[in-house]
């Protein structure tokens, strides 16, 4: 368990609600957020059974602190960890976890918690989408990138060998918990992964927060801030999932950069880059290329780079695997039949979406080295 303040275990946490209908929900963001779990839950019913599902590397940290005070709130409750990383968001992982669920006689009227980064949340999710076709889940996200996107907005899905979320379900949680002193345990590599999502959220609609981000030296500086930065970015998530759940229109733009990040990802098939470092290059890769097209103002990719570099992320495109990205690309646009709709900044700040060529992921401007 990671030391915590007296100070933050009594402060107030911040509460956002995800606005939508009958599935609405709260996120809750607080420092010591996780000693106060059991009061931040969705009402349940007197015995109700809580499972737990997580990974090896959050279950060594976590585990036992969200399970005894959950048993102290009077629930009974079962674990369920496996193997960290995204080899485990496959259909395979899935029936160990309904059957540990049937083996603990869950039923709708339980919970499941997802205790976990993006892959314990996207698995379990679709698996309490599933299970006895539906039963309530809670997030609580250990991963920055979790934290300030994967957690809210309810896409749940598991991978295919053809590519990442390829099936899966819009289901959204009960409630997403957010604590972020559980980053302190966060690798460094993984904390830099959030960092793109964070500076994301910033290049698509906050100027304001960028300008705030190229304040924070380091890892250090962002961390005393983390909680406003979590609140900022949980905002914006949370505007473009009222606006547009299914992902069919505004929410899209939370893909800046992602045409290119899940090309470099899969022509590495997921054991190169990390999601955060491949979407960090193809932020930048896809607005030096729209400025060269003068889609975007000029100067705007080199002050967004700066900014990656800063937060040690890397901007330019592994040009050695310049083949198999572009085949990546193409064979997505193929398999999914639509035009290649790609996220391109005005300015720092302002985004918007623009229907691409194919050559436009060709260009010369996207594949310079350092
Ligand atoms: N992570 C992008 C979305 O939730 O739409």
């Amino acid at each position: 368990m990671i030391e915590r303040e007296e100070t933050a275990r009594s402060r107030e946490p911040r509460r956002l609600l995800v606005e939508l209908g009958e599935n609405s929900y709260p996120i809750w963001i607080g420092e010591g957020l996780m000693d106060r779990l059991a009061e931040k839950l969705p009402p349940l019913q007197p015995g109700a059974r809580i499972f737990i599902l997580t990974d090896h590397h959050v279950d060594a940290f976590y585990g036992d602190w969200a399970e005894r005070i959950l048993r102290e709130a009077g629930y009974p409750t079962r674990r369920l960890s496996l193997e960290p990383g995204e080899a485990t968001k496959a259909f395979g992982s899935l029936p160990p976890i309904y059957e540990a669920l049937l083996d603990f006689q869950c039923t709708r009227k339980d919970l499941m918690i997802t205790l976990g980064g993006g892959v314990i949340g996207d698995l379990g999710g679709f698996a309490a989408a599933t299970y006895l076709r539906g039963m309530p889940f809670v997030q609580i996200p250990t991963s920055l990138l979790a934290q300030v996107d994967s957690s809210v907005g309810g896409k749940v899905a598991v991978d295919l060998p053809q590519g990442k979320n390829l099936v899966g379900c819009f289901y959204q949680p009960k409630a997403v918990l957010i604590d972020p002193l559980l980053l302190q345990t966060l690798p460094e590599r993984y904390f830099r992964d959030g960092m793109a999502e964070v500076i994301k959220y910033g290049c698509i609609r906050d100027a304001a927060f960028l300008e705030r981000l190229a304040g924070l030296a380091d890892r250090n500086a962002v961390m005393a801030v983390m909680a406003d930065i979590i609140e900022t970015c949980c905002r914006h998530k949370k505007s473009y999932v009222e606006a547009d759940e299914r992902d069919l229109g505004l929410r899209m733009h939370l893909n800046f950069g992602h045409t290119l990040g899940h090309a470099i990802e899969a022509s590495e098939h997921y054991e190169g880059h990390s999601h955060g470092e491949a979407v960090a290059m193809g932020m930048a890769a896809i607005t030096r290329i729209s400025e060269a097209m003068s889609l975007t103002q000029p100067g705007t990719a080199e002050k967004l780079e700066k900014l990656l570099r800063q937060h040690g992320l890397p901007c330019r495109m592994p040009v050695e695997k310049k083949k198999e990205i572009l085949a990546a690309i193409a064979t997505d646009k193929k398999n999914l039949g639509r035009t290649l709709k790609v996220v391109l900044l005005k300015t720092l700040g302002e985004s918007y979406l623009w229907d691409a060529s194919p050559s436009f992921f060709d260009a010369a401007a996207g594949w310079q080295a350092e």
